[in-house]
């Protein structure tokens, strides 16, 4: 039994909450937010203690992990403060919008890095990660092509984009940790972005991107990201070999098909939004979690694995800016 720490209390952060409250193997101690009343509902609604002030989850002895949910921007002064007080860390991505940064988180805990998870979810998503096992398996022969759709119902407010650190860092983040966690080091990184919001364009970013990544064994990853999808959140992938395919489609809210004389429907409207799409993926990333701190395994994926993401979110960036193509000099990493 883990007693956990949620910082901050806005979207993932009820996430988080729910799931800790919800697990058989966690107790939900504190929540902390300086802002607004979300704390203060949040730790009403599963029974924990909330605060204001963040500082007192580091001083708390019955606080054994802390999941990050804060602005991305206080993901690194977090995870410092709470692996300095000894405490567990499930940081939500990404790690920081700068690799300087990750660079002195890493410094700052050394030897400590095997207490720090990055919260890329959908690597425990069952459907994704059923295939990422198949294809290990040898299934469908050596990886060749792996097309990830990833497509949000709608744009957040311009107030958190303009803080996002842009689409590639805070979207096509978890695709870029899937095409890591299936075809390991990326060795070449092209990028397009489009201009269709002219709000979203008028905070300087994208809201619509397609990305191919080259890995080092030769396969290529084709990401499509939309901020706006009329048919809601659209999450497909396919994993591509000599001896066949491998496709997640959407989940629904119903798989029941109507079929007769004037033709035949689809089921329901795809799951809406991360909250109901991913909630076993929340789930399993919590239990292996818990599973790894408490018998002293590194969790996966690792800062690492975030830090790589990080890398190649900025490379995008600046091949979608440039209009040409990136390199990466590589170093064997985690996946
Ligand atoms: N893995 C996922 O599926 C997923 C989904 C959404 C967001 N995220 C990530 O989670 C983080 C938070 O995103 P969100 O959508 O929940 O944002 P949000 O704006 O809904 O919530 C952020 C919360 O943090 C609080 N906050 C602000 N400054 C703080 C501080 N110094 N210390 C503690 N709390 C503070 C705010 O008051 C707010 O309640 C971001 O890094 C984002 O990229 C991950």
């Amino acid at each position: 039994m883990l007693s956990f720490a949620v910082i901050g209390a806005g979207r993932i952060g009820a996430v988080h909450a729910a799931t800790v409250a919800a697990h058989p193997d966690a107790r939900l101690v504190v929540v902390a937010d300086p802002y607004g009343d979300g704390a203060d509902r949040l730790a009403t609604a599963h029974g924990a203690r909330s605060t204001k002030n963040v500082a007192e989850v580091f001083a708390a002895s019955d606080v054994d992990a802390v999941i990050v949910c804060s602005p991305t921007p206080h993901h690194v002064d977090h995870i410092v403060a709470a692996v300095r007080a000894g405490k567990a860390v499930l940081c939500e991505k990404p790690v920081d919008l700068s690799i300087e940064r990750v660079d002195a988180c890493l410094e700052a805990i050394a030897g400590k890095e095997d207490t720090v998870m990055i919260g890329f979810n959908r690597r425990f998503d069952p459907t994704f990660a059923e295939i990422h096992a198949r294809v290990g398996q040898g299934e469908i022969g050596p990886l060749e092509q792996l097309t990830i759709i990833s497509r949000d119902p709608e744009a957040p407010p311009a107030s958190y984009i303009k803080d996002s650190g842009g689409i590639f860092r805070d979207m096509t983040i978890h695709d870029f940790d899937t095409a890591r966690y299936f075809l390991g080091d990326i060795v070449a990184v092209s990028a397009v972005g489009q201009h269709l919001d002219p709000a979203i364009e008028a905070a300087g970013d994208f809201d619509a991107a397609v990305v191919t990544l080259t890995a080092a064994s030769g396969a290529v990853a084709t990401i499509i990201n939309s901020r706006h999808c009329a048919a809601g959140y659209d999450q497909r992938l396919e994993a591509f070999g000599p001896r066949g395919a491998l496709e997640a489609k959407n989940h629904t809210s119903t798989t029941v098909r109507f079929a007769g004389g004037s033709g035949s429907d689809a089921a329901g409207p795809y799951l809406d939004f991360f909250l109901e799409r991913y909630t076993e993926a929340y789930r399993g990333e919590l239990s292996h979690f818990i599973e790894a701190i408490s018998t002293g395994t590194a969790p996966s994926p690792s800062l690492i694995d975030g830090r790589e993401a990080l890398v190649l979110a900025d490379a995008a960036t600046t091949s979608a800016r440039t209009g040409t193509p990136s390199r990466l000099d590589r170093v064997a990493t985690t996946a």
